[in-house]
């Protein structure tokens, strides 16, 4: 098993990120420092990790930093001695993307590549260190109704997200291949759980609900995803992270496919039941707007290779997780109109209504 001590997570401020930052300083078996590097663009929010701040002291540290800026990135790995990179910080929804392709291009790919160049200038002659990337099964493409995404599926991507994601993971695996610089990759199914940025499916979908708004589903509602709850997903890269094998990837999927218009039913039932809410009243506020231009039909991950190797395996159920979700929602109404409050509100004002 990898001792890691100093370990920087890029994007920590974010929906997965805070809840990395979360599991790892709550595993009694880390007795290491994190070091959050996030710009708190609209989808950050430092508050997200306040009882972490307070809980433990100097052993989580907050930079509020770009990394795409190259000075300051060596400035922070040196400050801090850093040996371990975890790899979250990007521009992550699709929708965004296909309106400014620019962000995108400039965080996921220059972004990092920057931090990369960083580290491998830091590190060099260095042993023990690890740089750990953060990917999506998105890079993938499209699947039909049969077959699933194995480690060794050709890249194929469609949106101008997950172009800039298989983009950064061709530089990620170049530098391990061309400069033997010590890399793990992962590439993840979609996520849900609490802190979710309510512009992603299942948080936008809660938050309508106790509005009374539209409940927007995108063609015929067939899509498939195959969901994961967050702690599942970062116990994986967790795992990785200790006993991945140098320059290998993973795929990490929850084994769990289903049709978009399906979940918002069954997410229906369950804020119906939590918040006590007539369901036939949620019911009536779904809406089949016009599809999302290039959207894939189908992802579904293979993931023994995570599962033979190295023991992972999935722990929340979908019933289970869901509620749990929809829970946190509903009690946690301050961190929700808080991220609300900005830049947010007018963009899915502008998209929703325009359609
Ligand atoms: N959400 C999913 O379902 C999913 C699935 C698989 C992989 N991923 C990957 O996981 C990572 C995290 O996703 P998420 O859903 O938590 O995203 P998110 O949008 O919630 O969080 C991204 C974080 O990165 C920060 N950030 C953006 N640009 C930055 C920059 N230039 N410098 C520093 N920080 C910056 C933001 O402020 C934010 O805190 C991403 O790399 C994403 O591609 C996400």
């Amino acid at each position: 098993m990898r001792k890691l001590t100093n370990i920087l997570v890029t994007g920590g401020a974010g929906f997965i990120g805070s809840n990395f930052v979360r599991v790892l300083l709550n595993d009694s078996a880390f007795k290491g420092r994190v070091i959050n590097v996030d710009k708190l663009t609209y989808a950050g929010n430092a508050n997200s990790l306040n009882d972490v701040a307070e809980a433990k002291g100097d052993r989580y540290i907050f930079e509020h930093a770009d990394i795409c800026d190259r000075a300051k990135m060596d400035e922070i790995l040196s400050k801090y001695d850093i040996d371990t990179i975890v790899h979250l910080a990007a521009e992550s929804h699709v929708d965004r993307s296909i309106e400014g392709p620019g962000a995108f291009v400039q965080t996921n790919i220059v972004g990092t590549f920057t931090l990369l160049d960083a580290a491998r200038q830091f590190w060099a002659g260095k042993e023990g260190v690890l740089f750990h990337h953060v990917s999506t099964d998105e890079v993938y493409g499209s699947l039909g109704d049969t077959g699933y995404f194995t480690e060794t599926t050709p890249y194929d991507p469609h949106s101008p997200y997950s172009a800039s994601k298989a983009s950064s993971d061709h530089l990620v695996r170049a530098y391990h291949d061309t400069y033997g610089f010590p890399i793990t990759l992962s590439n993840c199914s979609n996520n849900y759980g609490p802190y979710q940025f309510p512009e992603k499916l299942i948080p936008v979908m809660i938050e309508n609900m106790l509005q009374r708004k539209a409940l927007p589903v995108y063609g015929d509602g067939k899509n498939i995803r195959d969901w994961l709850y967050v702690e599942d997903h970062n116990s994986a890269v967790w795992a990785i992270m200790q006993n991945g094998t140098l320059g290998g990837s993973y795929n990490i999927g929850g084994e769990n496919e289903w049709e978009n218009i399906r979940l918002l039913h069954e997410l229906i039932d369950i804020v119906s039941e939590e918040a006590n809410i007539n369901k036939e009243e949620l019911t009536s506020l779904i809406t089949y707007v016009k599809d999302r231009p290039g959207h894939d039909r189908r992802y579904a991950i293979d993931c023994d290779k995570l599962k033979n190797e190295l023991g992972w395996k999935q722990s929340v159920t979908f019933e289970e997780g869901l509620r749990k979700t929809v829970k946190w929602y509903l009690e946690n109404r301050e961190w929700i109109e808080q991220i609300q409050s900005g830049e947010y509100l007018k963009w899915i004002e502008l998209n929703y209504s325009a359609r």
